[in-house]
């Protein structure tokens, strides 16, 4: 008789068998003993779900695990757990509810799906006292579901600043380090195999900005509603862009921002590319790695980095919550999921959030440009902090193309209103780009 034999059997349903899925798959199997002896608990893959079977019996899966239905894998007889690594939102959604209004507590690393149904998933998952984990849903294999949930649960957050998704920052950290344009670092990600075959959510922000509204809900106790978040992609990062940042002190990075204001007013809440002081810890963080320095009032400021994706990591914080999971089957659950607690409950909207601002603007040399927009932006009262002076070695022809500047505070929205007016002056000769200063 085996040493584990005597323990607490806990069955498991796996919906799910990609790279995350075969990693779990793998490591519980592997290391059964270590796991049995840390956690006390012994633990059975039961049913597997996957949409091509063929391709799993081929690769040496019991076939008596796998089938093609999440629904017959919530109907098994006895499932304590179902782990849901399938991606995707419909599917995902109506197999978590399904398991939910069972009583079944459910694991899952799909962020897409908790930042759109979240308040729906964990209501189901009242009714029956069931319970949610979701460590691998924000920052693959680094533990900050745990960390912002239990270990700060005493501090107010002030603030979370974080580099959540991995393939964009490869990417700017690409162009920013070999000179690459943005093209060039997609395809050398996609070449890698850390950008999804279809990269559209980790190019266009919103990857992140699901992590984001996950953390931010979690931080202040209500759902934020991804409506009122201001999300933008790495797409709109040129080249020309990380080099003056650069020569006026700063990294441009992908950047997800969440904070309350002073007293536990509003809640900002964004995603987006952003000039980072150089000398901030985030700013040297390079290729896959994600980072996020969050702020209590306890604690200070603490960091955590590490890998935001990638199987074995992702598979990492799966088990992690397996283990957890199996706790609160046997002794109740204990805060095992989302708490509203609303001590804020309001999201900042995007206009009347306020930071310093990079701008570039392309223009035509001749006389006045300087004075025109400075003139514009003095009106609203925003005022300049730095410029970038061009040598007439960088200028085409010797003529100068660009106004490159930084601003004083403003809110966003009498920022962009300054901008459109620049924008629709002649001599600009291409749209402006406007970047947000952050300072962790
Ligand atoms: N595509 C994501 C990233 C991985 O690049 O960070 C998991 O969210």
């Amino acid at each position: 008789m085996s040493e584990t034999s005597s323990l607490k059997t806990i069955r498991l349903g796996l919906a799910g068998l990609g790279t995350v899925g075969s990693a779990v798959a793998r490591h519980l199997r592997d290391e059964s003993r270590l796991l049995a002896g840390r956690s006390g608990f012994r633990f059975e893959i039961v049913r597997i779900a996957v949409r091509d079977k063929a391709r799993h019996l081929a690769a040496g899966v019991d076939p008596a695990l796998l089938t093609t239905s999440w629904r017959e894998l919530v109907e098994t007889e006895g499932i304590d757990l179902v782990v849901e690594l399938m991606g995707g939102e419909e599917e995902a959604r109506s197999c978590l509810l399904a398991a939910l209004e069972k009583g079944v507590s459910v694991v899952t690393a799909n962020k897409a799906l908790l930042a759109a149904h979240g308040a729906e998933l964990f209501a189901a998952a009242e009714r029956t006292a069931a319970s949610i984990f979701f460590e691998a849903a924000v920052a693959g294999g680094i533990p900050v579901i745990k960390a912002v949930k239990e270990s700060l649960v005493g501090n107010h957050i002030s603030a979370i600043h974080g580099i959540i998704n991995g393939t964009g920052n490869y990417i700017l950290t690409r162009m920013t380090e070999a000179g690459l344009g943005f093209s060039e670092a997609l395809e050398e990600a996609r070449a890698k195999g850390y950008a999804e075959a279809d990269p559209t959510l980790d190019v266009n922000g919103w990857d992140a900005a699901h992590k984001a509204i996950i953390l931010a809900s979690l931080a202040y106790g209500y759902w934020v509603a991804p409506a009122d978040l201001r999300v933008e992609g790495i797409d709109r990062v040129a080249r020309q862009d990380i080099g003056y940042a650069a020569r006026l002190g700063y990294v441009i990075k992908h950047v997800g921002v969440i904070k309350a204001g002073n007293g536990g007013g509003e809640v900002e809440v964004r995603v987006q590319p952003s000039l980072l002081p150089r000398e901030h810890t985030l700013a040297s963080v390079g290729g896959v790695t994600n980072a996020l320095a969050i702020r209590g009032d306890l604690i200070g400021e603490s960091l955590f980095v590490g890998p935001g994706a990638g199987g074995d990591a992702t598979a990492s914080s799966v088990i992690s919550d397996i283990v957890d999971a199996a706790h609160s089957l046997d002794k109740g659950p204990r805060n095992a999921g989302f708490v509203p607690h609303g001590l804020y409950g309001r999201t900042k909207p995007a206009a009347l959030t306020v930071s310093e601002f990079y701008l570039r603007i392309p223009v035509r040399d001749q006389p006045g440009v300087i004075a025109r927009i400075a003139g514009i932006l003095a009106a609203k009262e925003i005022g300049i902090s730095a410029t970038v002076s061009l040598a007439p070695s960088e200028m085409p022809d010797g003529k100068f193309n660009e106004v490159i500047l930084m601003t004083h505070e403003a809110p966003l929205g009498l920022m962009e209103e300054a901008v459109e007016e620049v924008a629709r002056e002649a001599f600009v000769t291409g749209p402006p780009v406007l970047l947000r200063v952050e300072k962790p």
